[in-house]
């Protein structure tokens, strides 16, 4: 069996996701809508895997973070502290051709779209969308969907430290959409105008940043690590002193070797006392923290990690593809995904769809796994196809129930990395797919 090294990856991940039910382009049918994307029935519950992955990796398994869920729209003020409404920006160029937009540093020397190598001077332009709150023309608000998830996170931070026990240091996680109205959206879901991330705010004293930060760089690096095969595609990039934002001391992304190169998947920001700073500023609100113990008065540093959801759901899905030549043309597509974040954990296959018998004992052994693993059943077509099927969709393993299950109960289970079959009891099922 042979490796094949192929150039058009994303392409063909991009077919693959619409023909498995991974990922559609939104709003397909009226031509579709740049940086837009739905996920379908298998994508949707891989998605909801690789979050709740995130969520008990962060939260769950720690006793000094908690979660949260905000909205998107928040009060406007929220933005102009933040900074976003004054310099949340790209700069743009636009081609004297076609008249379309593009980010300076994603055009060589000339326009992508029809050739021409006559542009404008740059311009700043906003990410931020706008939208309206109220009913009645003339007393509309003017507000922002968020731009980026964390806001939130600060805007809570005294109702945390008030309804709960935790005590500095702590972290408040969030998983949420973020919206930006991207220059070039591009790269299928990579940049997208409508995204998910999944922020940690960990809130510390400030003499004690240097060594929270080094903490979390370490974890959320370990945390890439046992998702991904593949660990040489995986790097820190430190930001450059002199392009930090004017509070960070220190910011490092974590970067994932894509077919278009080093590329960000989350980043590792120190961001001093800045934003509850910003918050205190604006909002007139004082956010001041008050050690329980020692009663020291302080405004908290932040320790912020925020990586992309679904940029790390593409990069998983660059990271798992293969396609394996089996020999004579047969080419099998397969996705080595982690076996934690795959739609279902096994498929059940009656060998055969019209035998009673058959069906009804694949039907036990389908209620039996479904109360502990997401299973998925198939009985159409043959064995060597329906494997096909669920390799595309990296279901980990496939059980098949045939005539010999009725006299000893044993079934046949196939594993998706290796294609070996085996014959266990179904008693050992929960054991070997666990
Ligand atoms: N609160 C900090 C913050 O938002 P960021 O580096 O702008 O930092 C964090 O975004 C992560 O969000 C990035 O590392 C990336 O994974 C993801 N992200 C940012 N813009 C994105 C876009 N347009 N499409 C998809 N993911 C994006």
């Amino acid at each position: 069996m042979g490796f094949m090294e192929n150039k058009n990856t994303l392409d063909n991940i991009v077919a693959l996701c619409k023909r498995r039910g991974i990922i559609y382009p939104n709003s397909e049918i009226y031509g579709g809508l740049g940086g837009f994307y739905d996920y379908g029935p298998v994508g949707v519950e891989m998605l909801n895997n690789l979050k709740r992955y995130w969520w008990k990796n962060m939260v769950d398994k720690r006793e000094n973070i908690v979660g949260i869920d905000g909205t998107i729209i928040t009060h406007p003020k929220v933005w102009k502290a933040s900074g976003h409404v004054e310099n949340f920006g790209d700069e743009v160029v636009e081609c004297k051709g076609c008249h379309q937009r593009f980010r300076p540093e994603d055009i060589e020397d000339k326009c992508p779209n029809c050739g021409k190598k006559e542009f404008t001077e740059p311009r700043s332009y906003n990410l931020l969308f706008q939208t309206e709150v109220g009913v009645i023309e003339g007393s509309k608000v003017k507000a922002y969907l968020r731009g980026e998830a964390c806001q939130n996170i600060y805007l809570n931070f005294k109702n945390v430290v008030d309804s709960t026990r935790q005590q500095i240091p702590f972290g408040i996680a969030q998983i949420g959409k973020a919206f930006r109205n991207e220059v070039t959206p591009g790269r299928f879901t990579f940049r997208s105008r409508e995204f998910e991330q999944w922020d940690l705010q960990f809130f510390v004293h400030p003499d004690d940043m240097g060594k929270y930060f080094e903490y979390w760089k370490e974890e959320r690096m370990k945390f890439y690590k046992e998702l991904y095969r593949k660990h040489e595609n995986l790097r820190f990039y430190q930001h450059p002193k002199d392009k930090l934002a004017f509070y960070a001391k220190d910011a490092y992304d974590i970067e994932y070797l894509t077919p278009w190169g080093w590329a960000e998947n989350e980043g590792i920001h120190w961001r001093c006392d800045y934003d509850l700073t910003q918050h205190m500023k604006f909002s007139g609100t004082d956010l001041t923290y008050t050690d329980p113990i020692t009663n020291e008065k302080y405004i908290p540093n932040i320790v912020e990690t925020s990586g992309g959801v679904g940029r790390t759901f593409l990069y998983l899905l660059l990271d798992a593809y293969e396609e394996e030549d089996l020999g004579e043309g047969n080419i099998r597509t397969v996705l080595k995904i982690h076996k934690d974040i795959a739609a279902y954990r096994a498929a059940i296959f009656p060998l055969v769809g019209n035998k009673e018998e058959i069906v009804n004992k694949a039907r036990e052994v389908f209620n039996l796994l479904s109360d502990s693993y997401k299973v998925v059943w198939d009985g159409r077509g043959n064995i060597g196809k329906r494997y096909r099927y669920q390799d595309e969709i990296g279901t980990p393993y496939c059980i098949t129930i045939d005539y010999e299950t009725l006299e000893n109960g044993t079934v046949t289970v196939r594993d998706r990395d290796t294609m070996k079959q085996e014959r266990v009891k179904i008693e050992d099922l929960d054991e070997i797919i666990g």
